[in-house]
């Protein structure tokens, strides 16, 4: 038996928790693993920012990326390394790059999923370019705003078609407030969209490989309550049906860390926003949910990077599509649509992965979220965010929160392996399956 060392990379911009706890509890798992008949061990490092030969080996098995979507350098280089070394990389680059929230309406308005109604309309102003005039007087036609909104119906949102964290968005009521929103678009190419009116529940569906954790959200709410901490909120077939909207999407766009959102409306979960791939990480957003997904992200990169798992680089909509012809109804649909999405994030396969070999995770967890470094890293992220006077009082805001994950999770675990009662697990347990 050989030892092999493999070595997931974190290409980072300003995220301070996520990697700091992500780094400590692989290094507390201290894993040896057999692999095929080698002993696997595993290195976590910080991508580095500088100049690169094309040509040059690529040390690292997996990476997990937050700065393809704004840092060209970084996105470029893993591009390289995917196509040249066979890195394995999260989320891929290259559907990141190209799929923007529009399309991604489009392609889940074609499978069948309750998107609201959408238009798109030019902008309203542009940057002069040199062919900007004669396209324009030969192929831009006049057209009346007031009755694209009275097509579409009020009250709807208009937000930029590749939008991200609530820029531009605004809520609409009427022709006039249209007609001045519009004006006020600039050069943004926007979309109007029919508002889900009223929700009763708001969700997003984390995912991270097979594994999607929900989170109840209320965006009326402060910053840092926006995500709740509820449990109960969905029945069981509500949360599989958000689970498998999740992955469908994921699957379909390669993406393996993503959040979904979904405003429910008389039982229908109807998704808005599920273009998120470098999705929000911070404990300070995320408090009660972070362990949940920094254990996930644990799980599914120490998976990629054991196993060796070929990345696939390119997308294949065809099996998609395929059962988009069949004209299902729409459960039956999107279980076939999860199905297929299981079976790229190799959910079975992953899930034995977890039993066998990070059995330990959820009591390495529980500890690393009691300790002085946890509680160092909610302060340091805590300091980059608050002015100083609110520093010390949101550390403990965020700590206190982590600790009561802390108790929800012990009651989790003491419950896993006695045979009954299950209903405490269940109330401890956030709705969705995270593990
Ligand atoms: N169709 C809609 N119905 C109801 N609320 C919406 C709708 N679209 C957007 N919103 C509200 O506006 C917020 C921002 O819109 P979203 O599409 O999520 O943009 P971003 O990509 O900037 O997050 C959402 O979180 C939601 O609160
Ligand atoms: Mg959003």
């Amino acid at each position: 038996m050989s030892k092999v060392t493999r070595k997931i990379g974190l290409s980072l911009g300003a995220d301070i928790c996520w990697p700091g706890a992500y780094e400590e509890i692989v290094k507390r798992l201290d894993l040896e693993l057999p692999i095929d008949g080698d002993r696997v061990r595993f290195e976590v490092d910080r991508v580095t920012v500088e100049p690169f030969d094309l040509r040059q080996p690529c040390s690292y098995d997996v990476v997990i990326d937050r700065l393809t979507h704004w840092f060209h350098t970084s996105r470029e280089w893993i591009k390289k390394a995917v196509i040249m070394d066979g890195l394995y990389v999260l989320n891929n680059p290259w559907s990141l790059q190209a799929n923007e929230k529009h399309t991604t309406y489009a392609a889940m308005m074609h499978l069948g999923l309750p998107v609201p109604d959408t238009w798109m309309v030019p902008p309203k102003d542009y940057t002069p370019t040199a062919d900007l005039k004669p396209t324009l007087n030969r192929y831009a036609r006049l057209f009346d705003l007031e009755k694209v909104g009275g097509q579409l119906g009020y009250p709807m949102f208009m937000k930029p078609y590749d939008g991200g964290a609530w820029v531009g968005v605004s809520r609409i009521e009427g022709p006039e407030q249209l007609t001045k929103a519009y004006d006020n678009s600039g050069t943004r190419l926007m979309h109007l969209q029919k508002a889900v009116d009223p929700f009763d529940i708001f969700v997003r569906g984390i995912g991270i490989g097979p594994q999607v954790h929900i989170a109840k959200y209320d965006p009326a709410a402060p910053l840092h309550a926006r995500y709740e901490v509820a449990f109960n909120y969905l029945n069981d077939e509500e949360a599989s049906v958000i689970r498998d909207m999740t992955l469908t999407i994921n699957a379909f766009f390669g993406w393996e860390f993503n959040s979904c959102e979904a405003l429910r409306k008389d039982g229908v979960f109807y998704p808005i926003d599920f273009a998120n791939a470098c999705p929000d990480f911070q404990v300070t957003s995320l408090h009660w949910h972070f362990p949940w997904l920094v254990k996930n992200m644990v799980r599914w990169s120490l998976f990629c990077a054991a196993t060796k798992r070929p990345m696939r680089r390119t997308l294949d909509w065809e099996p998609f599509y395929a059962v988009q012809k069949q004209d299902l109804p729409f459960r039956e649909r999107l279980a076939a649509y999860a199905k297929i999405a299981r079976g790229r994030f190799e959910e079975e396969r992953f899930e034995e992965f977890c039993a066998t070999h990070l059995q330990q995770l959820d009591e390495v967890a529980f500890e690393f979220f009691g300790s002085a470094r946890a509680h160092e890293l909610v302060r340091l992220k805590v300091e980059a965010l608050f002015p100083a006077h609110e520093v010390a009082r949101f550390t403990e805001h965020y700590w206190g929160l982590l600790q009561f994950w802390r108790k929800t999770e012990r009651d989790r675990i003491d419950a896993i392996g006695k045979p009954a009662p299950q209903t405490e697990a269940r109330h401890a347990r956030p709705v969705g399956k995270s593990s």
